[in-house]
């Protein structure tokens, strides 16, 4: 197979740098929810490396559970309309409901999981996001945890894809042209 790495044009986030940020975020989650049942829910497929490294950097006791959803339409942008293509196991009712994300851009799809999640009696659901775009924003949405905030530019590596590949990257970073050309 080709080497991934190699079709990076720059480095975003360093496997240390993304490993001190997450790092951050666990301890921040821990505090808040001392003394409270956390269910983290994953949202597939880019959420794989931050769920796995967030649930790993957490003392508290944690639920794992995942979803994934998909965007009605074909363009490369979310369109607000989300389908479910596999549902949670764990019932919501009366949980503490984190739901852990790659990337924050739009906000589309986080905007509709919230309000999805929320009708499901929970006691509360809160958002951690490894990354966020500002300048992709589209809807008012309220994240909690935010690692860190990054350009408009499209960004693989570490669960996050290009036509499903460059997820297994252990770093974050932007693709060389000539990949996408
Ligand atoms: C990406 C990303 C977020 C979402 C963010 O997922 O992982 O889930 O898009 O976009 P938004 O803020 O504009 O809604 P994608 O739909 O590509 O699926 P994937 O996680 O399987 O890659
Ligand atoms: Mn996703
Ligand atoms: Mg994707």
């Amino acid at each position: 197979a080709e080497d991934v790495v190699g079709d990076l044009e720059s480095v975003l986030l360093s496997r240390e740098e993304i490993d001190e940020i997450v790092k951050d975020l666990a301890a921040k989650i821990d505090r808040d929810y001392e003394g409270k049942d956390v269910l983290l829910v994953g949202v597939l497929k880019g959420a794989l490396m931050i769920m796995a490294d967030l649930s790993r950097a957490m003392k508290s006791q944690v639920t794992v559970d995942f979803m994934a959803v998909s965007s009605y339409g074909s363009g490369t942008k979310s369109s607000g309309v989300v389908r479910i293509l596999k549902d949670l196991e764990e019932d919501l009712m009366d949980r503490h409901v984190l739901i852990v994300e790659d990337i924050v851009d739009s906000g589309l799809t986080l905007s509709w999981l919230q309000t999805n999640l929320k009708s499901r009696g929970p006691a509360s659901v809160e958002i951690v996001t490894l990354l966020r775009k500002p300048d992709a924003l589209a809807v008012d949405i309220d994240v909690k945890y935010i690692g860190r905030d990054i350009p408009n530019e499209f960004v693989v590596g570490y669960g996050l894809d290009f036509d499903q590949k460059y997820r297994n990257l252990d770093v974050l970073g932007t693709l060389a042209p000539h990949v996408y050309q």
